[in-house]
């Protein structure tokens, strides 16, 4: 097993956690359509939810919130929040938004007609959404070695260049138009697993020939590049920040949700050197986020965002958080429990599927395993397969991803969610699957009700 990394902070403020009774706890899923979104989070132990919005803030991110200045126009945190960006991202215009979700819906007004085709190593679930709510069409070509779950591959979140070559050739040959490119680093939905420079490189060559834009979806940009500094041949005396600021350089767009390596509760940007597209996002900004120099935020979320996106940057924070992760994955490894090879950058993912094989696919096997956890230890996780994507795509995978806010869990708490899976090993054969009772058109995860199969 990995050993526990050492925390490069210590704790000043905390916030109370609530002991459940199972009883309780049962009580809760039946209330909330077993959709763990439904549940109260004073009800949950150890929130594995999401690493997004949930990490703590330092106390200089803190301190910052004072000095927020919410003027509606040209406030001077709007300046702080730009300099913060275009030092992180090396692009000179800079749009603020409330969340990443925001500026995937600008990005698809100004780019995506309907029809349109659009390629990705893997889009995450809502910059899917919105861009197939914009009527396009979507294609996914991550790299081979990432259906692998076992091998120790170093950069599974990479494109498949040789089959994004293929693909821009057929649809040029069929004069179908290609709207954008999106490489989504980490690879939320492979595993966390980063994208090398190298691959970024190429993709931006290939883009190039056939005049596709290459958007960057950088939520964990940071991550990415720490992974860089440690695997690619190279790169081992760079700076983080300066593998950020190269791996950015080849798109045209850069979209970030700052709720994960922006280190804040909130917020988001886009950024580009392109003055043709930032004027164009300018027009929808205004519209549906708010005027240019808050969008959506206060000023002092803005501070915050502007110190957190230059801590996520530190290399003793980038060893420590993707070392809690390792420790996680390798932890339930041991323990035979199949997790996603290696250990990604924000989040462990185990195959549901293979570690509950009596439950049939159409009965949501990870949603099953997200449900016992919950009964038994009170750890929040969530589904990353048929319920979540099944209307979208075909799943090639049942997971289950367990994502870690940062600098807020302890090696006990950790250790608690260890137990819970332990727990469960012996009894899992006992465990049913679910069907669903009401669920929206889009992003169906979210709001949908379920009811238990009777086994
Ligand atoms: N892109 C990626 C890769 C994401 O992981 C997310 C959010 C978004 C875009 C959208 O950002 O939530 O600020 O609107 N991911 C969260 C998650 C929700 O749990 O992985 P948002």
């Amino acid at each position: 097993m990995e050993p526990y990394p050492l925390e490069p902070f210590r704790i000043k403020m905390t916030e109370p956690v609530r002991p459940t009774t199972r009883e309780e706890r049962e009580r809760l899923l039946q209330k909330a359509g077993y959709n763990v979104f439904r549940l109260p989070s004073w009800s949950i132990l150890v929130d594995l939810l999401t690493d997004s919005g949930t990490g703590a803030m330092s106390q200089e991110q803190w301190a910052a919130l004072f000095l927020g200045d919410e003027a509606y126009a040209g406030a001077r945190s709007f300046e702080r929040f730009q300099a913060a960006v275009q030092d992180y991202t090396g692009k000179r215009f800079v749009l603020p938004v409330h969340q990443g979700r925001a500026a995937e819906k600008i990005l698809a007004q100004a780019l995506i007609q309907p029809g349109d085709t659009v390629i990705s190593n893997t889009f995450f679930d809502t910059t899917l959404a919105n861009f197939l709510f914009r009527g396009a069409r979507a294609v996914e070509l991550p790299a081979p070695e990432s259906h692998d779950f076992e091998s120790d591959a170093p950069f599974k979140g990479n494109v498949d260049l040789a089959a994004l070559e293929q693909t821009l050739q057929d649809l040029k040959r069929r004069g179908r138009r290609v709207a954008l490119f999106t490489m989504t680093i980490t690879n939320n939905t492979r595993g966390g697993q980063p994208v090398s420079l190298d691959n970024l490189r190429r993709t931006a060559e290939v883009l190039k020939a056939y005049e596709v834009p290459f958007h960057i979806d950088a939520c964990r940009a940071s991550e990415n590049a720490y992974f860089i500094k440690k695997r690619e041949p190279g790169q081992e005396s760079r700076s983080i920040a300066e593998i950020v600021r190269e791996s950015l350089s080849f798109a045209d767009v850069v979209t970030m949700s700052t709720k994960k390596d922006g280190l804040a509760n909130v917020g988001g940007f886009i950024a580009t050197d392109r003055e043709d597209l930032y004027r164009e996002f300018s027009q929808y900004l205004v519209l549906w986020e708010g005027f240019l120099t808050y969008g959506g935020l206060s000023g002092r979320d803005l501070e915050a965002i502007a110190v957190g996106l230059k801590e996520s940057l530190e290399e003793s924070y980038l060893a420590y958080r993707i070392g809690q992760v390792a420790y996680l994955a390798s932890g339930l490894r041991e323990q035979g429990v199949p997790v996603y090879w290696p250990p990604g950058g924000h989040a462990v993912y185990v195959d549901a599927k293979a570690w509950l094989p009596h439950i049939p696919r159409e009965q949501f096997p990870g949603q099953a395993l997200v449900v016992a956890l919950y009964r038994e230890g009170a750890v929040r996780a969530v589904e990353l397969g048929s319920l979540m994507f099944g209307k979208e795509k075909q799943v090639e995978r049942e997971l289950v991803r367990m994502a870690l806010p940062r600098r807020v869990y302890t090696q006990r708490h950790l250790d608690h969610v260890l137990e819970t899976f332990g727990r469960l090993a012996p009894e899992r054969h006992r465990l049913h699957g679910f069907r669903i009772v009401y669920e929206p058109p889009y992003l169906r995860h979210f709001l949908a009700e379920l009811a238990p199969v009777a086994p």
